[in-house]
């Protein structure tokens, strides 16, 4: 285990598990369905590609970067929408995929966009951890992973200051390691 996480949470293999469940879950409403399946940079991206893997049906992948909380542990409060998908998504069902759902805000303001801004009528939510003690905006995802307690977490995609991204497992960051 690194040497700045006090607990692992989620173990590669539950994390395996349960992101093999998502991805049949998802495959059972696509029914067959072609989706775009969208992943927020960067915290998805390992989500992203395990769960991809885990889907049986035609999807085809998208990115966007929503950015909030720049290098502390804190949001801004503020979610900058920076790519969005060139392919005109009228239409289609777009599966939004990030690595945790906090406050809320950044999946509350992208799914807004996608279908105000963009035209999608069928927007479904998918989210790995799902820490509902910090939610602000009234938003629930269609398909979560894991709940989680309010600790700072990192790895699997998930950082501190960008860091902690690699590691295959998702622990609690040790508090001394960002300034608590
Ligand atoms: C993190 C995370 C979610 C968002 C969740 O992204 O990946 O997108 O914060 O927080 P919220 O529910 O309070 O909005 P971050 O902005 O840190 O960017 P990153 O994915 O590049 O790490």
């Amino acid at each position: 285990m690194h040497r700045d996480i006090a607990e692992v949470l989620f173990s590669e293999e539950a994390i395996r598990q349960r992101v093999r469940e998502l991805g049949r879950a998802i495959s059972h409403d696509l029914a067959g369905r072609e989706a775009v399946v969208m992943a927020l940079l960067k915290g998805s991206v390992l989500f992203f590609s395990d769960l991809v893997r885990s889907i049986d049906a035609p999807v085809k992948v998208e990115f966007a970067w929503a950015s909030s909380y720049g290098k502390g542990t804190e949001s801004s409060g503020e979610v900058l929408l920076k790519v969005f998908p060139e392919e005109d998504l009228r239409g289609r069902m777009v599966v939004v995929v990030d690595d945790i759902l906090d406050t809320g805000r950044t999946l509350s303001a992208v799914v807004d966009r996608l279908r105000n801004e963009l035209g999608v009528t069928d927007v479904r939510t998918c989210v790995l951890l799902d820490k509902k003690a910090r939610r602000t905006a009234r938003i629930e995802a269609d398909y979560s992973g894991f709940p989680v307690d309010d600790v700072f977490v990192v790895g699997y995609g998930l950082d501190y200051a960008d860091r902690y991204r690699n590691l295959p497992y998702i622990g609690v960051l040790k508090p001394g390691c960002y300034g608590a």
